[in-house]
């Protein structure tokens, strides 16, 4: 154990050049590269003392070794952090982030951060670039996948549990790990879908909405934050200092670390803000701390720091002393990320190799895993198809089906897919009767997605047979079968990041395999692959059951089974609207109202759309947010408020309801708070979701939710910039309204007086 140093005297001792060194972030290169530049030579920005990072490093011999080399070979001794893209589990996959917040259930996903960050701490690794909080409401965005979901709300719970669960209570414990925030801010609202385009927010919505989960991660004592790609209202975020600097930092009250994406310094050229030297400056005054693989820091840094920088093209004149010292103020809190760490003391203190063999793929992870696939999953339509009856001939049909190499999800860059449990395994060890498989169709049936889908290794490999052969078998089986259980949807790689999609359909092999099934007279319970929210209009038709199961992770296989198999409830609620066409992105359930409302059906001069059927709302799709079915059936008692009336800024109102199991099994109910404010000084959401509740009963059992609201519930921003927005609230009339999802609720309205 060595002392920790006194970070002052530290950084006295430090030359400019060790400073710049310190801001210096690359990749070892042992797993997938995300972008086309890479890290070269960084055993010599090591020896040379221009490193303080390494990301992306695959074993505990390999960061022992660069560890190595910082300490002992340098003139400080200062250690390396070490991070890594633990987005959805490390070793163990859970599943998507998206499916993770369908549970509801943030004592499940503060477990599942707890494990991941124990198999990546037992790595080495001491800081992780998750949690993913971009809101995200246009379900072309491939990185929806990663993300918490439309509501900023949930999002927000999200936060908290995975801050809490990666972070623990003590940073420097050995099964803890930092967090980093992502992608600071608004990348999630990227114009027309398009991975890392622009977003265009008025300053409520920016910070009311797509700020929250950060403003939520940042209470719960994030230890860092990483700077998004795209310009938000003209400003790139890797040089948008009113962000940074004016609201995470001076609004927020953050302390902590900025990191840059994947060379998002040096993008700042392609964003048109000027040569290296300017977007170099520019970053590091804005606030971003360490520059990702780009090297634009180490590359400019020192002689911006001699001379100092003026460029009147960019109204840009910067003295070298501000630079000095935001060069300072940068590494300080390098450091200080380090000392929190406890890497002074032992550089090597997360480096174990017994400990990560122990950790990594431990049976009660994967237990763990297993549960939170079930979690996940969520049933959209059952026609008595589900559970599966005891006994019965299964014909599992699809690609998907049979499938290692899709099951564990966009980003999972630690996990073998060879662990992943396949749902023919899975159906095959729980389901008591006879499951044979065919393939039916190929995922894709287009060579140029199919390459990109490859991208990182086969996925898609088809089957070379023709298209009715394989159909033909599937019908053949499908007739031998009492049931049907085809699963298909997308390949892994068709959500993530640069994975935007035009149509959100399942492709068209698919879906002609399900058509041709429907034929056939089987029930069909259809279960969806995907790491998005899919167009399954023509899917709720044509199958008996319709159960949207993500990309669940390693135990993939066992949670599916267990819910197609009533061991387990499919305890998902859409955490997303589904839309009811492509068209249709963005939605969300609170979506404005406007001046010419929709009417319930569709009208000529109306909010709406021609060609939508006129019983899909324009702007909450055929699934509404919080939607999901369960095994067994619920009775709402009326709900009640008190007081009816409330006034005075201390109020308090309490919205109670009883709800009662009044089915024959055990299950859960995710009871639902929103509010409306019907009349405001602007125009306000339709509804926000201001609470929720998971309640398991058993059969005939009741029990009461409440749920109180302050005054602070009510209240919402205003502002014409981010530096001028404020909280206000209008007293009078509000809705309050409860129910099993976002569509189908009781309202009642209370009168809230100053
Ligand atoms: C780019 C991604 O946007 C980011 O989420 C990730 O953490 C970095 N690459 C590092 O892999």
């Amino acid at each position: 154990m060595r002392r920790p140093p006194n970070i002052d005297e530290l950084l006295q001792r430090m030359t400019l050049a060790e400073k710049i060194g310190q801001l210096n972030l690359l990749s070892a290169g042992e797993g997938p590269e995300t972008g086309s530049a890479h890290s070269r030579d960084i055993r010599a920005r090591l020896e040379a003392g221009q490193l303080g990072a390494i990301f992306g490093t695959k074993s505990v011999r390999s960061v022992r070794a660069w560890q190595e080399i910082a300490v002992e070979g340098s003139r400080h001794g200062i250690p390396l952090l070490f991070a890594e893209d633990v987005i959805h589990g490390h070793r163990t996959i859970f599943p998507l982030p998206v499916a993770l917040v369908c549970s509801w259930d943030m004592a499940l996903v503060r477990a599942t951060a707890r494990v991941a960050a124990t198999e990546a701490a037992a790595e080495g690794i001491n800081q992780v670039y998750a949690p993913m909080l971009d809101i995200a409401r246009d379900a072309r965005w491939g990185r929806i996948a990663e993300s918490p979901g439309e509501d900023p709300f949930l999002a927000a719970r999200y936060a908290e549990a995975m801050v809490g669960g990666l972070q623990g209570d003590d940073l420097t414990a050995l099964d803890t790990v930092a967090a980093c925030l992502k992608h600071f801010l608004a990348y999630g609202a990227a114009a027309g879908g398009r991975d890392y385009d622009n977003a265009s927010l008025a300053p409520a919505e920016l910070i009311g909405v797509y700020a929250e989960p950060f403003r939520a991660g940042v209470a719960a004592g994030a230890a860092s934050v990483m700077a998004a790609f795209n310009a938000v209202n003209g400003c790139p975020m890797h040089a948008h200092r009113g962000l940074i600097e004016g609201w995470l930092r001076g609004v927020c009250g953050f302390d902590g670390l900025v990191v840059a994406d994947y060379t998002g310094v040096h993008e700042l050229i392609a964003h048109g803000l000027g040569d290296r030297a300017t977007v170099a400056a520019r970053a590091l005054l804005a606030g971003v701390d360490m520059d990702m693989i780009g090297e634009d820091y180490l590359a400019c840094l020192p002689e911006l720091a001699e001379a100092g920088l003026s460029r009147p093209e960019a109204a840009l004149d910067l003295a070298a002393p501000a630079i000095i010292a935001a060069i300072d103020r940068s590494c300080r809190r390098v450091l200080s990320l380090k000392q929190r760490l406890g890497l002074f003391e032992d550089p090597y203190r997360y480096c174990d190799e017994a400990r990560a063999k122990g950790a990594a793929l431990a049976a009660p992870h994967r237990d763990l895993a297993r549960r939170a696939v079930a979690a996940s999953c969520v049933l959209l339509r059952n026609e008595g198809v589900l559970p599966l009856k005891p006994g019965s001939r299964v014909a599992l049909i699809g690609r998907l089906g049979d499938d290692r190499a899709n099951m564990l999800g966009t980003w999972a860059v630690s996990g073998d897919p060879g662990q992943a449990v396949t749902i023919l395994e899975g159906l095959r060890a729980v389901h008591d009767g006879p499951v044979d498989h065919a393939k039916g169709a190929n995922i894709v049936d287009d060579a140029d997605i199919a390459a990109r889908l490859d991208v990182f290794g086969p996925t898609v490999l088809p089957d070379p047979r023709p298209e009715a052969e394989l159909i033909a078998e599937a019908l053949a089986l499908a007739a031998r079968a009492d049931v049907v259980v085809l699963v298909a949807g997308e390949a892994k790689e068709h959500s993530g990041e640069s994975s935007s999609r035009t149509e959100l359909d399942i492709p068209a092999p698919q879906r002609r395999l399900l058509e041709a099934l429907a034929q056939a007279g089987k029930p069909i319970a259809l279960v969806v692959m995907a790491g998005r929210s899919l167009v399954l209009a023509r899917e709720s038709r044509l199958a008996d059951a319709l159960l949207l199961a993500w990309f669940g992770g390693t135990e993939a296989g066992h949670g599916i089974a267990d819910v197609l198999t009533g061991r387990a409830e499919p305890g998902g609620r859409l955490a997303v609207s589904l839309p009811a066409c492509s068209g249709q992105v963005p939605i969300h359930h609170g979506a404005e109202t406007t001046g010419r409302p929709w009417t319930g059906q569709f009208q000529k001069f109306r909010t709406g759309y021609l060609d939508l059927p006129g019983e899909i709302p324009p702007a909450r799709g055929l699934y509404p947010f919080g939607f999901g079915l369960g095994y067994t059936r619920f009775e709402w008692g009326e709900p009640r408020v008190t007081p009816a009336s409330p006034g005075g800024p201390d109020a308090r109102v309490t919205v109670a309801v009883t709800i009662r199991n009044a089915g024959d099994r055990r299950g859960t109910e995710v009871v639902q708070l929103y509010v409306s404010d019907p009349v405001a000084r602007i125009v306000r959401p339709s509804q926000e979701l201001k609470g929720f509740e998971r309640v398991t009963l058993d059969p005939g059992e009741a029990r009461e939710v409440r749920f109180t609201l302050a005054r602070d519930d009510l209240t919402y921003l205003v502002g014409d910039s981010v530096e001028g927005l404020s909280r206000v609230w209008d007293p009078g009339s509000f809705i309050l309204r409860l129910g099993p999802n976002s569509r189908d609720l009781t309202s009642i309205e209370i009168t809230w007086n100053d």
